[in-house]
């Protein structure tokens, strides 16, 4: 560790940074609040540092939707991580071009925090402290599973200390895949939330307590075991009336005997998937992809992979 003087002597200032971060899948069934999954689907940042305002141009998810001002949720992280790190910078051009559908259960909200953080570094010429990132993202989305995998990529368990963001990262399974089933209609997390019980059965509690603690060996290891490690009872069934076609899909896949959940607070269904030939994985995924079926009317089917590194940073230096 450097001194503040060294610190700020090592930082560059930058022509443009570019941001790609990833779409994130919660809970995967029994692991609520807990386990995240960062896919291969993602939004890119294009921040360009100068002058004293800020402008803001949006392709794709939230086009012609979202406020273009500074209460933009990417400008807003712009600047909690501007300010985290101490660096002034008062104005920016940001270019969003999402791809992460806006109130499905995908993260991007996450993404939007994670990304706008991970901008910041890039406008302070400091490398990404991943660690830092969970705690600060955190703070700004009020809870760490999604943040997590879109910090750290992979497979994640993510946690609190007090009101601190913490994670782990674990490797998925070789060829582990994902299909995701996103519906047109939106579902905001907080009506999903006001669904679920303040008590549950003891034996709901316990069955979840197992089977997340063997999703953790089916996701990086046995995805033979992904059909039963993914079952839940503390969460899914509750939100049937806020999405009652999410959990018939969910129903039904599973009754093809695919490992189908909501992802996040729905309404996207999600199937994980092994790969069955360890040697050949593209073509491995082809055949998962090809053993799910075609979404339901009105819904966009996803073929994806698992995004193993989390949010990444391209600065450009100025001179
Ligand atoms: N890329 C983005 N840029 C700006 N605002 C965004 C962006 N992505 C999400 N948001 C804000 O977050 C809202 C969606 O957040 P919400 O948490 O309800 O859904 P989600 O993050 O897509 O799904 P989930 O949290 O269940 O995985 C959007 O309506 C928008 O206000
Ligand atoms: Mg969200």
């Amino acid at each position: 560790m450097g001194s503040p003087d060294k610190a700020d002597a090592e930082r560059r200032p930058c022509d443009q940074v570019r941001v790609r971060v990833p779409a994130t899948s919660a809970n995967l069934g029994p692991g609520f609040d807990a386990f995240g999954l960062a896919l291969t689907l993602y939004d890119d940042l294009i921040v360009t540092p100068g002058g004293s305002g800020i402008t803001v141009t949006v392709t794709g998810s939230g086009e012609g939707e979202l406020a273009l001002d500074e209460s933009h949720l990417v400008v807003r992280s712009i600047r909690a991580g501007l300010e985290a790190l101490g660096v002034p910078v008062p104005g920016f051009s940001l270019r969003c071009e999402n791809r992460i559908p806006h109130g499905r259960g995908l993260g991007s909200s996450s993404a939007a925090i994670v990304g706008g953080l991970a901008a910041a570094y890039g406008l302070a010429g400091e490398p990404v402290d991943r660690e830092r990132l969970v705690v600060l993202a955190n703070e700004l989305e009020g809870h760490p599973d999604n943040v997590a995998a879109a910090a750290l990529g992979g497979f994640t368990i993510a946690w609190t200390e007090g009101e601190t963001g913490r994670a782990v990262r674990l490797e998925p399974a070789a060829g582990l895949a994902a299909v995701a089933y996103v519906p047109d209609n939106r579902v905001l997390t907080k009506e999903a939330r006001g669904l679920l019980p303040s008590v549950v059965p003891h034996t709901d509690a316990a069955a979840n307590a197992g089977r997340s603690a063997l999703l953790v060996a089916a996701m990086t290891g046995r995805p033979e075991l992904l059909l039963t490690a993914t079952e839940d009872r503390l969460h899914q069934e509750y939100r049937e009336p806020a999405m009652p076609e999410s959990l018939a899909l969910v129903h039904k896949l599973r009754g093809s005997g695919l490992a189908a959940i909501v992802s996040g607070a729905g309404p996207t269904v999600a199937v994980l998937g092994e790969t069955p030939a360890p040697t050949g994985k593209a073509a491995g995924q082809s055949q998962f992809y090809r053993s799910t079926p075609e979404p339901p009317d009105g819904w966009t089917k996803y073929e994806l992979g698992i995004d193993p590194v989390g949010v990444q940073v391209w600065s450009m230096e100025a001179g």
